[in-house]
């Protein structure tokens, strides 16, 4: 199965695609992750990017299209995957569709950006694999450490609250118009509220899953 998971920054995105990606037996692809680990690897288009992204911008379509075009082209993909965070925009959906990807379900987590700001504060990452945790709602066994490797948790910078009024602002100007997008050109599409606990948006998907 190929799957977008569409939704605000801080939507749970993240969260429910590794559920997901668990569950379909899947890689997920985190374009945003992709991005963190060209920064942290010190590459030319980590150079690119970094100050983009510390700012809440988006990386030019270019860019993130190619590195996503040589994710999906390997092995590990042949029997599906999850998109988190790309498409982003119109071009970027032009993109996938001209490439002739035939995308099987659309996931939307809808939210309110209060709670994104909530989220956000109190999120905490394990870089290295793009597990998620959050101080209060989705706490790590051992405070500040990833449960399964034992590694630091880490903030991300992008998570201070100045920047991310300058990307749910990008989400909303430049992201959020794909849903319609996705719906004019009825591609499968399922709606589903990001509000509740992990377990219970889980459940939530997983119910409309089997209904398609
Ligand atoms: P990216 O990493 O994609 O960031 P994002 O879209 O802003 O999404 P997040 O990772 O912040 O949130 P999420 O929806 O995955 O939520 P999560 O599950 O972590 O992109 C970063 C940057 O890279 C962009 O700003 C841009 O610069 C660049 N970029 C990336 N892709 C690009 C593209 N295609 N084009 C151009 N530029 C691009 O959850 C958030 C928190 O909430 C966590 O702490 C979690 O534990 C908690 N949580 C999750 N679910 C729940 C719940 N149900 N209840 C309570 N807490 C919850």
């Amino acid at each position: 199965m190929r799957i977008v998971i569409l939704g605000a920054p801080g939507a749970g995105k993240g969260t429910q695609g590794q559920l997901l990606s668990d569950y379909l037996k899947v890689p997920k692809i985190s374009s945003g992750d992709m991005l963190r680990a060209e920064v942290a690897g010190g590459t030319k288009i980590g150079q690119e990017v970094k100050s983009i992204m510390e700012n809440g911008g988006l990386v030019s379509d270019e860019l993130i299209s190619e590195l996503i075009r040589k994710r999906i082209s390997k092995e590990d993909c042949k029997n599906g995957y999850l998109l988190d965070g790309y498409p982003r925009t119109l071009k970027q959906a032009e993109t996938l569709e001209k490439a002739g990807v035939i995308i099987d379900l659309i996931i939307n987590i809808e939210i309110s950006d209060e709670e994104i700001i909530l989220r956000m504060s109190g999120r905490r990452s394990h870089p290295a694999s793009g597990r998620v945790y959050h101080v209060q709602f989705n706490p790590p066994k051992d405070p500040n450490r990833d449960d399964l490797t034992g590694e630091p948790l880490i903030q991300r910078e992008d998570d201070a609250e100045a920047v991310v009024g300058h990307r749910l602002q990008a989400y909303h100007q430049i992201t959020a118009p794909l849903i319609q997008w996705y719906q004019q050109k009825q591609y499968p599409f399922i709606s589903i509220s990001g509000q509740g606990s992990v377990q219970e948006v889980q459940s939530n998907i997983l119910n409309k899953l089997r209904e398609q």
